[in-house]
């Protein structure tokens, strides 16, 4: 195994639960930047990362990172990265996304072109060829530049890791796989404790509440772009990182994990799901207004993602429910809420100012999460 540093981005304000998935996966933390997480790992960490980082939105290699600000210095740079390390004569190669933040290159078009040509310049020399066919696997790049620091990663995922491959079928406004995962993971629940989601919709909260109860890894019905990068990761540690996730994931846990939605059409989604990510026998669907949401039980969690108004129409019953939810809420015995929405004064209209609160940035979505902390269980003796 070589040293190998990966970066991976994820939703601004989960950096915290990401930074623990990591290191609880046994990799040291290298740098910590808003949205965004760098760390040290080998050709086995690609593979773990990609199956089990639940709130990353990618793993990547860096393959280099320097300051540049003019098209000259980022050609030369470039040019003077390793890239016969990582890409082979036959490999098909081109710059997916770049991102400019803060900093003198901004045109992505052109940074794209020239990072392409620094490359081909580069192989060519290194593999004493004037032509390359790429017609073997694929290698995207992503490049970040922020405050003229550039950052070149060589895409391992290809599809955005909250494709976990189980939602193939959605509601109205469904939350990224990662999102909920990470609103699970902000919160102290574990699988001790009860969880609702009285808005569950295509049931995104229960189906990842009930993979981190099982210790499930979330990736592992799903492709990875750096499978085929056989010259860097060979076969059997892909086989490997799959072996060891099937062998610490627990069947037998018990728990108690339900969702709730008004609306029946949305819960056949969720069944539908729930079944494709092997937990529909563990978690409890159910038709049911959040107004009639009971439990005998103490101490459980609600983490939900109710709707939020999209459109001006719906603001004012939107209002009103978050008014009844506080009601109904209220109904159950020193439980604790995770509620996440994007609409601005959802204290107001709830009628309690969260004990905590957390912004949380997505690409599209500016949104809070609210929360509100019921006691813990008394110690059993
Ligand atoms: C923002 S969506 C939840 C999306 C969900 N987290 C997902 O990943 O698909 C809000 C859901 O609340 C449901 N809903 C709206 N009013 C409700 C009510 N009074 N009781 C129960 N469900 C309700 C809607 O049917 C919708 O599915």
């Amino acid at each position: 195994m070589s040293y190998i540093e990966l970066t991976t981005p994820c939703i601004f304000g989960v950096e915290t639960v990401l930074k623990k998935e990591i290191m609880d996966l046994g990799y040291t933390i290298k740098e910590v930047e808003d949205g965004r997480i760098t760390y040290e790992a080998d050709e086995l960490g690609i593979c773990r990362s990609n199956l089990w980082l639940r709130t990353a939105e990618r793993v990547m290699i860096k393959v280099g990172d320097f300051e540049a600000t003019s098209f000259e210095a980022l050609f030369q740079k470039t040019k003077d990265l390793p890239w016969e390390r990582w890409i082979p004569q036959d490999g098909k190669f081109w710059v997916k996304k770049v991102a400019s933040i803060k900093s003198k290159l901004f045109s992505p078009s052109d940074i794209q072109s020239i990072i392409k040509k620094a490359m081909v310049e580069r192989l060519k020399r290194i593999h004493g060829v004037n032509w390359f066919k790429e017609d073997g696997a694929h290698y995207p790049l992503r490049v970040f530049i922020k405050k003229d620091r550039v950052s070149i990663c060589l895409d391992a995922s290809g599809e955005a890791l909250h494709r976990r491959g189980y939602r193939t079928l959605t509601s109205k406004a469904p939350i990224s796989e990662t999102l909920a995962a990470a609103m699970i993971q902000l919160s102290p629940w574990n699988k001790e404790r009860i969880l609702v989601d009285p808005f569950c919709g295509s049931g995104t909260i229960p189906i990842e509440a009930a993979m981190i109860a099982m210790n499930m890894a979330p990736g592992l019905n799903r492709e990875y772009e750096a499978e085929a990068w056989k010259h860097i990761i060979p076969p059997k540690l892909w086989l490997r990182a799959v072996d060891e996730a099937n062998d610490v994931m627990d069947t037998t846990s018990k728990f108690s994990i339900s969702g709730y939605d008004m609306d029946y059409k949305v819960l056949k989604l969720a069944r539908e799901n729930a079944k494709n990510a092997g937990v529909d026998h563990v978690i409890h669907l159910q038709e049911r207004d959040m107004r009639q949401i009971r439990h005998p039980k103490k101490y459980g969690f609600v983490i939900t993602n109710p709707p939020y108004g999209e459109r001006l129409e719906d603001k004012e019953s939107v209002m009103a429910l978050y008014k009844e939810m506080k009601v109904a809420f209220d109904h159950l015995d020193n439980w604790s809420y995770y509620i996440i929405t994007s609409f601005d004064d959802f204290e107001r209209y709830y009628g309690k100012k969260a004990d905590k609160k957390r912004k949380l940035y997505t690409g599209m979505m500016k949104a809070n999460l609210y929360q509100y902390f019921g006691d813990k269980p008394p110690r059993r003796k």
